[in-house]
């Protein structure tokens, strides 16, 4: 189902990554796998399994529709073809953005999230207080034919401008965890992705 990842374009992310702090690139999977994803997405949610997702970590971890309105479920290995070969295409992004950057990112998280309409995420940085794994962030968008009336625009807030990205399927999106902040705006129409980070080893933690 998987093409491998191709050489150049990790290369341009990594590079745009590293200038800039984030970059963007369409299509950077086949098209059939990002339906099978939205498929998967989509399922997950009619059934129930994506749960509202927390604001904060560990102990310190509450619901706050005010903040964040989405579903998410995390992905595990092995649930499904369509999200091995996404984890198997990340893994390369990993290994490429380790080869170049020296970040030693040791592995990528990532969850299903379903923005319902009238959703949003407030303006955030990735990076917990307590917990300084995350990296670099990685969004991938599932939603065909989106228009700017749609809204749920992801928003970055560059050093001197900002920047919406329309969550159109097969966009994927990376930005350093710790220096971008970034929000969803509302969305008018159901909204799919898989969000992850690529983390670093934690402190003492291994
Ligand atoms: C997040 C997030 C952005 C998006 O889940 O932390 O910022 O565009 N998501 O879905
Ligand atoms: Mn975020």
């Amino acid at each position: 189902m998987m093409k491998p990842a191709e050489p150049a374009t990790l290369l341009r992310l990594v590079d745009e990554l590293a200038e800039h702090g984030w970059t963007r690139q369409q299509d950077v999977l086949p098209q059939a796998l990002t339906l099978e994803l939205a498929r998967e997405c989509r399922a997950r949610a009619s059934t129930g399994a994506l749960a509202l997702a927390a604001v904060g970590r560990g102990a310190g971890q509450e619901i706050r529709e005010g903040v964040r309105g989405d579903r998410i479920q995390w992905l595990e290995p092995s649930q499904s073809a369509a999200c091995d070969a996404y984890l198997a295409y990340m893994d390369a992004l990993r290994g490429a953005l380790n080869q170049s950057l020296y970040l030693g990112l040791a592995d990528f998280e990532s969850h299903f999230a379903a923005y319902p309409p009238g959703a949003f995420y407030e303006r955030h940085l990735d990076r917990f207080r307590d917990d300084d794994r995350r990296t670099v962030s990685a969004v991938y968008y599932l939603n065909d034919d989106w228009h700017a009336e749609d809204g749920g625009a992801l928003r970055l807030y560059l050093d001197d401008a900002t920047l919406d990205v329309s969550p159109e399927a097969g966009c994927l999106v990376l930005f350093l965890s710790d220096r971008l902040p970034h929000e969803v705006l509302p969305t008018r129409r159901e909204r799919l992705s898989l969000t992850g980070w690529f983390r670093r080893r934690g402190e003492g933690a291994w």
